[in-house]
């Protein structure tokens, strides 16, 4: 019978270690023993890492890459990517290395809004309300200005706020819809403290304001919090070039049409748009990863963004206009180069350093390309040679890992299953008779 526990937070680290090993693991010797393999031998480091999260009891690597080669608005970067997927560096390394000699990425930043929201339950008379919204806001802006004042002086704030009036569909439900710009900042926490407070002076206002009467002068805030849909902090990326450049491939124009209907398809059905989103994503929360942004919040955006007309499509774009092949991504990405872990993760940091310490805006725009990027290498695959030829080198390469291929056992795998389906079993029976066939040319077999 597993042990329910009371105060694990308190624990010491190797407390919890051992509590969970005892209760939840098979073997909790070995289970101990690959926890705490996993602690960073600098303790100090070790006790920044833990302070991101709660009950932390070791560390859980992931593979972190560099896609290098991508030239984006002329410049040169190598783009840091932090992914356990296979193929997913080497196709954004593929294509930044064929638009290298077509022009390279482009890339625009068109705006970058952020949202918050408060909502509240009201049973006054809206009108009213609506008559004095001017006062309302002069009293919000005035009562968080010790909060915005830091980000006013950066260039950011408060940029417009609104009351809507949502009771036709839920009753007596209203909402402060808030614009922000965060500058080179996620927001996340700017904007949710501006936002509590919102709550607070709203409240007040309205038990207080003399054009309420009795009846109107109680409001139920429900939430203060930042909307993750940030339509507006968008960002366009995009390649482009003369179809006959398009060269690589054996006939440009029937791969530029081929190309462009794969994108077609991923626009009008939401089986094939997840997929092909995905793999934008690949290459999209890669970049976000290494550069200790959120993730989560730019998956919940992009895929909400991909249904912004109702039915969920592609994110990416195609076009064959007078022989001119251009294909492009628009995304909504609210990320940020200072603040949260971009500083005090060593290599969130040097993630940054290695773009050359972009701002907000420069590192929407990589992301975007390197989005654009993992997509472009997918599909060119796809409609070609098919996806599993460059997958399957990979995962050779993990299964020969996996069994314990020595250099020269792999390097005579790869050029055996150059022509041949890469299965487990197959490598494994691969692996099984060479050993033999080295056994017996050393002569331990007869
Ligand atoms: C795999 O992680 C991503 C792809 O499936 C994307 C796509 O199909 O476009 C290859």
């Amino acid at each position: 019978m597993k042990k329910l526990v009371s105060g694990f937070s308190k624990l010491s680290k190797s407390d919890k270690i051992r509590w969970i090993a005892e209760n939840f693991a098979s073997e909790p010797v070995e289970a101990e023993r690959v926890l705490t393999s996993f602690w960073h031998s600098d303790a100090d480091l070790q006790r920044v890492i833990d302070g991101f999260s709660e009950n932390t009891i070791s560390n859980f690597p992931f593979p972190y890459g560099i896609a290098p080669n991508f030239i984006i608005n002329e410049k040169h970067y190598a783009v840091p990517m932090v992914i356990e997927e296979s193929s997913v560096v080497a196709a954004a390394s593929s294509a930044a290395k064929y638009w290298m000699s077509r022009g390279g990425f482009h890339a625009e930043v068109i705006s970058t809004v952020k949202l918050g929201q408060v909502h509240f339950l009201w049973k006054g008379d809206f009108q009213k309300l609506q008559s004095v919204f001017e006062d309302l806001k002069q009293h919000l802006i005035e009562d968080s200005a010790d909060i915005t004042c830091n980000m006013e002086k950066r260039g950011g704030g408060v940029l417009s706020i609104e009351l809507l009036n949502f009771t036709n569909i839920e009753r007596n439900y209203y909402q402060l819809r808030v614009s922000f710009e965060t500058c080179d900042s996620m927001g996340a926490n700017f904007i949710n403290s501006v936002l509590e407070q919102f709550a607070g002076t709203l409240a007040v206002f309205v038990a207080t304001h003399p054009i309420f009467d009795e009846t109107e002068r109680e409001l139920d805030i429900i939430m203060s919090i930042l909307s993750n849909y940030t339509p507006d902090c968008l960002v366009r990326a995009w390649v482009e070039c003369p179809i006959e450049n398009l060269s690589d491939e054996a006939d440009a124009a029937y791969f530029a049409e081929k190309f462009r209907k794969a994108v077609r398809i991923a626009q009008i059905d939401p089986y094939r748009a997840t997929t092909h989103n995905k793999g934008i994503l690949n290459g999209i929360d890669s970049v976000v990863l290494a550069t200790g942004n959120d993730f989560r919040a730019v998956e919940a955006c992009a895929h909400t963004y991909a249904s912004r007309d109702g039915q969920y499509r592609s994110l990416s774009n195609c076009t064959i206009e007078n022989g001119i092949f251009k294909f492009w991504l628009d995304i909504p990405l609210a990320l940020g180069t200072v603040g949260g872990l971009t500083k005090l993760h060593p290599l969130a940091k040097l993630s940054l350093e290695i773009l050359d310490n972009p701002n907000a805006a420069e590192l929407m725009q990589i992301v975007a390309v390197t989005g654009l990027a993992q997509n472009f290498a997918a599909l060119r695959s796809l409609v070609t040679t098919g996806i599993q030829k460059g997958h399957m080198k990979m995962h050779l390469t993990n299964v020969l890992n996996h069994l314990g291929a020595n250099a020269l056992e792999t390097q005579d795998a790869a050029y055996f299953f150059s022509d041949k389906a890469v299965s487990f079993t197959a490598v494994r029976e691969f692996l099984e008779i060479s050993r033999v066939k080295v056994e017996v040319l050393n002569g331990k077999v007869k």
